[in-house]
This record gives C-alpha cells, sequence and structure tokens, in this order.
C-alpha cells in the first residue's frame, strides 16, 4: 500500500471546480492507500493574512473537506502547524537549498512581483517546505496539479541530495499520484476557462440554493444561435461543460437538440442546470452546516489527526537527527 500525502491551501472555501477536480478522487483515493491530509497554515504565513482571519479560514477548508467525504476513520486528518517535526525538517532541508534554484522557481518569480513589498524568506523557501511535508511522512505519491509540478520535482531533487550528501538511502523520491483518467476541468460561469476563487466565478459547495440560483441566472449567454447545428461560443458550451457533470444524459442531449434546432431557452437550462447543481451539493452542504457547529467533533479529528501525524513525523526526525550527525551525550 502506498503512503499518499496531500496538502490543501488553508485559502477560501471549496467550489464545484475542486469538487469534479480533485476532490472526488480524493475519497476513491483513500480507499486504496495510507493517506495523509493536511492543511497549510504555516504556508499562508508568506501573504501575511489578517491573524483574525486565520483560523476561520482553516476551519473552512477542514468542514468542507470532511463534509465532501474525506473520512478520519480512513485516513489521517491535520494541521501542518500541528506538527512542529515538519518545520524541523523544514529547517535541515534548507541547509542544503540553494537560494538561486530557489529564486528561479516559477511560483516564486509569480509571488515576487504580486507582492513586491513583501518579498520575505519564507516566501523564497516555499519549495522546501513543501518538500518537507511530504518527505516527513516519505510519502510515495501526491496528488498535484499542473501547478505544483515543479514543487514535486524540487522535493525529489532535496531528497536525492539529502541522501548523496550523507550518503544513505533514506527519502523515497515522490512521484504524482495518478488518477488514471483526464480530470474534469469545471469552466466558470462568466465564459472563462476555469471556475476559481480569485476568479470570482464560482459556485461554492457552502452556497445555499438560493445563491446558486442567483449565479447560474447571471451567467453569460447570448439572443441564441439563428443557423441550425452552428458551434457554441465558450460562455455557452462552457453552460454544457457543467451540465455534463450534474445533470443526467437524456436532460443534457434535451438542450442539445434545442441548440440544434434554434429553439434555445436560456432561462429553461438555467433553470434546470441551477437544480441539477442543487441536487449534487445540497447533501454536502447540509453536513457542513453540521459539522461547523460540532466544536467537540472538529477538536476530536484534529488532535487524533496530529497524534497520528506526529507519530510518523517523529520516526522521521529521529532518523534525520542522527544522518546528520546529532548525538546525546
Ligand atoms: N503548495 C500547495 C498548493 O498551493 C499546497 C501544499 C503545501 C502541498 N504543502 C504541500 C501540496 C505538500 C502537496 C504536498 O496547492
Amino acid at each position: 500500500m502506498d503512503t499518499v500525502l496531500s496538502g490543501i491551501r488553508s485559502t477560501g472555501n471549496l467550489h464545484l471546480g475542486n469538487y469534479f477536480g480533485a476532490l472526488r478522487n480524493f475519497i476513491r483515493m483513500q480507499d486504496e492507500n495510507k493517506c495523509y491530509f493536511f492543511i497549510a497554515d504555516i504556508h499562508s504565513l508568506t501573504t501575511h493574512p489578517d491573524p483574525k482571519e486565520l483560523h476561520g479560514n482553516v476551519k473552512n477548508v477542514l468542514v468542507d473537506y470532511l463534509a465532501a467525504g474525506i473520512d478520519p476513520e480512513k485516513s489521517v486528518i491535520y494541521i501542518q502547524s500541528d506538527v512542529p517535526e515538519i518545520s524541523e525538517l523544514y529547517l535541515y532541508l534548507n541547509m542544503h537549498a540553494y537560494m538561486g534554484e530557489l529564486a528561479k522557481t516559477s511560483s516564486f518569480k509569480e509571488k515576487a512581483r504580486k507582492q513586491p513589498e513583501n518579498v520575505n524568506a519564507g516566501l523564497l523557501t516555499y519549495p522546501t517546505l513543501m518538500a518537507a511535508d511530504i518527505l516527513i511522512h516519505n510519502a510515495d505519491k501526491v496528488p498535484v496539479g499542473k501547478d505544483q509540478e515543479q514543487h514535486l520535482e524540487m522535493t525529489r531533487k532535496f531528497a536525492r541530495r539529502f541522501n548523496n550528501f550523507y550518503g544513505v538511502e533514506y527519502f523515497k523520491e515522490p512521484v504524482a499520484y495518478n488518477f488514471g483518467e483526464q480530470l474534469i476541468k469545471i469552466p466558470g460561469l462568466d465564459g472563462s476557462g476555469k471556475m476559481g476563487k480569485s476568479e470570482g466565478n464560482a459556485i461554492y459547495l457552502a452556497d445555499s440554493p438560493k445563491e446558486i440560483e442567483k449565479k447560474v441566472k447571471r451567467a453569460l449567454t447570448d439572443s441564441g444561435p439563428t443557423e441550425p447545428n452552428s458551434v457554441k461560443p465558450d460562455y455557452i458550451e462552457n453552460l454544457f461543460t457543467i451540465m455534463r457533470v450534474v445533470s443526467a444524459p437524456d436532460v443534457v442531449q434535451h438542450y442539445e437538440n434545442k441548440w440544434n434546432s434554434c429553439e434555445m431557452r436560456y432561462g429553461d437550462m438555467k433553470k434546470q442546470l441551477a437544480q441539477d447543481i442543487i441536487n449534487v451539493t445540497s447533501p454536502i452542504r447540509e453536513r457542513i452546516l453540521e459539522i461547523e457547529k460540532d466544536d467537540a467533533y472538529l477538536r476530536k479529528v484534529t488532535q487524533e489527526g496530529a497524534e497520528k501525524a506526529r507519530e510518523s513525523a517523529k520516526k522521521t526526525i529521529e532518523a534525520v537527527r542522527q544522518i546528520v550527525g546529532f548525538k546525546k551525550f
């Protein structure tokens, strides 16, 4: 059985794109592997979040993941800052991470451009912290999107370098977790290619039916096709793409036919689409509303998660301390 580790950004609620992208696959993944899911709250400090908001953000993400089906009975779920061994490993890895290679990382260059007033050392060493997250459990596999591939590549490099420098074969070189199929990409409702928080076009798992109806109603449309069987513009194709994911095949076919015969009534289609999105998200939303009130449950999940994560992390740190040459008197 492989050890799989997944790091979760502690910013923003989960939306339909996250759900049909990675999250739905995570639920299957945890049946076949030893899975660790953690919320990367230390990473989030690189952008100096308001301390009053940090905990709420972590809680939102935790609640969404639990509600969507990440199961603390099957997987280890924890908060990064609850496992100090990660920070210790980060420190050792930093001794073998070089200024030049860190400064060349795409994510660093992008962040440095976005926040020129706050190009801090944590931002520069973001990849070493991420490597520490992964190597602390000697994970075999990490599910990553395109934007994180370079970080995983650097993790392998840091692992290899550590092994070579100390003449050991301690760290494994983790690879990307492959879901065995193309991940579904959910487009935005505004004609853009991707649903996202920063794009401001997202339908959240926690949205109420009213909010979902409102957002779908606002989706970009036009006056409809005038030629039979014409090619759909992107913003219309996007509505169909979402419909193919949430609606029954005959419903999709019905609207395909309407489009092809130039009898499209967007109002009807949007009503149907909103209803089918609501059908998918409501069970999750109901669990969100229950779990977010249940402080005792959240405390139990995070405490037990931290305990299990630290058990594994401690083994690694003890070994690493020996390898670098620390000894007790
Ligand atoms: N950098 C990842 C992101 O932005 C989050 C993350 C932090 C992560 N540590 C990780 C992902 C370890 C996978 C493994 O999405």
